[in-house]
């Protein structure tokens, strides 16, 4: 019996699992017509949505140029994922200023909720994590720390580097590692992931991985996760005014002191997977909401109502966690590409609203 082609692989995949993006828009004949070494390329970033056919993206770009070179594929996905039908373009504003979001006027209760706003960042220099070998991932990270070192002049954000590279004069021990994560501070073990692990982005874990966090531990950074960097902001309370201007400054010191970010021009910030390109931001709440929960046992009717809002529901450890017991969640805009910083900001503020007033009245 002859060994199925990777086409044969994705066409049943696609039979079976019609939400694997990947293999919805995966078109052999496109593929048949690449060279030898761009079909090798091709499967590399594909293999995720292959083996782990309950993808719902299923596909990670391995370099910056993969969105170009491989645009009929991507450019698809991209579209379906982020339903966009016209033309894709990425508007930028961060001028936070022009509407008030304060969680506290919708809710006195919302007062006191964590709140987070990340950007994912790749720099131009580096193949994105997928493709990284040892040796990379490392002095990747020794790029950042020298941008950290510049980065901790500003009073603001000055703070210190934790890394988990073994053997890094900035090495961690696992105790304080855990601490970090239990803090919802620093990410998980990447090589419990498999999804990740498929596409190579956790290869060599530990090495070169780690995170910068600010004094007050209100200005984070990961180095070596999903993305070289996701630069974020997180504190408690409901001024998302302040979290995602914050946010702003911070990521402005460091495209100056880091080496240029891979940015497209169409697609905004490049990401390794197509579901966080654009503004490459996630902004996310953790709040109780037992009674659209059933006390945190069913996401069920909160991800439907979400759903109409524009927003994503995840569990309270993050993507594919549970809702914690008192029915604690974690609510984003699922919007990422097209939209500006500031609209999704506004989204937040606007779908958190709505979410509320269906939380209270049930
Ligand atoms: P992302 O991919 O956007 O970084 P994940 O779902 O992978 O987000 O979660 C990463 C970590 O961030 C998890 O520990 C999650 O619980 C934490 N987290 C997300 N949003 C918040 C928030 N608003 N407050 C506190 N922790 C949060
Ligand atoms: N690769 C996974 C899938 O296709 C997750 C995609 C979205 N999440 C992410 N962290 N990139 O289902
Ligand atoms: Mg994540």
């Amino acid at each position: 019996m002859s060994v199925p082609s990777l086409s044969d692989k994705i066409l049943a995949i696609r039979k079976a699992n019609p939400a694997n993006r990947m293999a919805r828009h995966f078109d052999p004949d496109y593929f048949n017509g690449l060279s030898a070494a761009d079909q090798a390329r091709m499967a590399r970033i594909v293999a995720t949505g292959v083996a782990n056919t309950d993808s719902s993206m299923g596909a990670y770009a391995m370099d910056p140029s993969d969105y170009n070179d491989f645009a009929p594929f991507f450019d698809a996905l991209i579209r379906d994922f982020h339903g966009i039908t016209g033309e894709i373009s990425q508007p930028h504003d961060w001028d936070v200023s022009t509407k008030a979001c304060d969680l506290g006027a919708i809710d006195g209760k919302l007062k006191d909720v964590s709140m987070r706003v990340r950007v994912a960042r790749n720099v131009a220099s580096f193949p994105l994590p997928g493709a990284m070998n040892r040796n990379q991932r490392v002095a990747f990270e020794d790029e950042a720390v020298l941008a950290f070192e510049k980065l901790i002049e500003h009073p603001e954000y000055g703070g210190q580097y934790l890394s988990i590279t073994p053997g890094s004069k900035h090495e961690i021990d696992s105790a304080e590692y855990d601490r970090r994560v239990a803090a919802h501070q620093m990410f998980k073990d990447m090589s419990n992931d498999r999804f990740l692990n498929v596409a190579g982005i956790s290869n060599d874990w530990p090495y070169g991985r780690g995170m910068y966090v600010s004094k007050a531990q209100d200005f984070l950074v990961w180095v070596g996760e999903e993305d070289h960097l996701r630069i974020m902001s997180m504190q408690k309370g409901g001024d998302l005014n302040a979290l995602f201007g914050r946010l702003h400054a911070g990521l402005e010191i460091l495209s100056k002191v880091l080496p240029p970010f891979a940015m497209s021009d169409k697609y905004g910030a490049v990401a390794s997977c197509p579901t966080n390109l654009g503004a490459g931001m996630r902004a996310s709440l953790h709040m109780k909401l037992p009674n659209l929960t059933k006390g945190g046992t069913d996401l069920e009717v909160v991800t439907a109502a979400a759903t109409k809002y524009g927003l994503a529901v995840r569990g309270a450890g993050g993507e594919h966690s549970a809702a914690g017991s008192d029915g604690l969640v974690d609510i984003s805009p699922s919007a990422r590409l097209g939209v500006s910083e500031m609209e999704i900001m506004q989204r937040l503020y606007d779908g958190v609203a709505a979410l509320w007033a269906l939380e209270v009245a049930r």
